[in-house]
């Protein structure tokens, strides 16, 4: 294959006094064949332009997870992105971690993202729910979940990481989900009771972003989705986001469509919504008011016949995760 040209450029961050980093793009040239990874690259510039970049790495193989970083907008693994692949116009930009501390060039501090998932509990506990009897089917839906190498590239592209720090996020709460969903855990419920505080399942915005950026294929957006049903199930609905989902779920089986004049209230409770006044006077200045009586789409009856037959025959919704029988 022929040698082409490209263009590294990379975000470089230098620690200054008093803490922070002071943050510049630097071009680095590289010829290369298009099926040679960035981390091959990025250690040819180390290793001939630049010795003082900084980067991780270790197994080179996609499985340590240590040389996760920011290649040409989303995090990838560098030692399995091919550079003819994330090119454009035959730039690659490179940038550490998002939603990370960042410690020097490429490195970030990977110890806020570690106390993350140690806060789950990442350990089986002794209890009243344990089972010693680990069936296939249990087996089944966690084992993609323990693919995790825990390179963080979730949480760097997690849109809600971004907005909240306190967000516990989604490497942790795929963790999380493989303890719930173990026969041998005990503590199955009081899991599911902590998880539903807030920063935690419910404050997901079902982006998508951590199961397309996974380079596992562990889909923690599926089993937070799962860790929501689970919880609900056992009756923890007190949450605004199991509140916010059961109102949907009203709305739409009694008329066909939401009723968003109410859908506040329901949510937050009367208190929390009187807080928003401001914010309601205003969308009513600019016409967007939604009507206070509710109505009912044409076909409605359809649509409760179908969460009649759901509700009689659920349909195991097609995941990478497959749900076991219930415990
Ligand atoms: S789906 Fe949820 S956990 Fe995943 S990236 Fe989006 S907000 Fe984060
Ligand atoms: S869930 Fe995927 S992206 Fe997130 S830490 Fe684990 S392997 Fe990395
Ligand atoms: S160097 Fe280990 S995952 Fe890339």
């Amino acid at each position: 294959m022929a040698l082409q040209k490209y263009t590294f450029r990379i975000q470089r961050s230098i620690p200054v006094q008093g803490g922070g980093v002071q943050t510049k793009w630097q071009d680095f040239p590289v010829e290369s064949e298009p099926n040679v990874t960035v981390l091959t690259l990025l250690e040819e510039i180390k290793g001939q332009q630049d010795g003082t970049l900084v980067f991780r790495q270790s197994c080179r193989s996609a499985i340590c997870g240590s040389c996760a970083m920011w290649i040409s907008g989303r995090t990838r693994l560098a030692c399995k992105t091919h550079v003819g692949a994330v090119a454009k116009n035959g730039v690659v930009e490179i940038a550490p971690q998002k939603n990370q501390p960042v410690l020097k060039d490429l490195a970030i501090d990977i110890r806020p993202f570690f106390k993350r998932v140690h806060g789950i509990t990442p350990y089986l506990l002794d209890g009243p729910e344990q089972n010693s009897t680990v069936t296939k089917s249990a087996y089944d839906q966690v084992n993609h979940v323990t693919q995790c190498i825990l390179c963080g590239a979730c949480y760097s592209d997690c849109t809600m990481a971004e907005v909240s720090p306190a967000f516990v996020g989604p490497a942790a709460l795929a963790k999380a989900f493989r303890f719930v969903s173990d026969p041998r855990e005990g503590r199955k419920s009081q899991r599911l009771a902590d998880l539903c505080q807030p920063s935690a399942i419910w404050s997901c915005t079902r982006c998508t972003m951590c199961v397309d950026v996974c380079p596992k294929e562990v889909a923690p957006m599926e089993a937070i989705v799962k860790l929501r049903t689970r919880a609900m199930a056992r009756g923890y609905t007190g949450s605004a986001g199991a509140k916010h989902a059961l109102a949907f779920h009203e709305d739409i089986r009694r008329g066909g469509h939401l009723n968003e004049f109410t859908l506040m209230m329901r949510t937050l409770g009367i208190w929390e919504t009187l807080k928003e006044t401001g914010t309601a006077l205003h969308l009513a200045k600019k016409g967007k008011v939604p009507s206070p009586f509710p109505h009912t789409v044409a076909g409605v009856e359809e649509l409760r016949r179908m969460y009649d037959h759901l509700e009689q025959f659920p349909i195991e919704v097609e995941t990478k995760a497959k749900e076991a029988v219930p415990e």
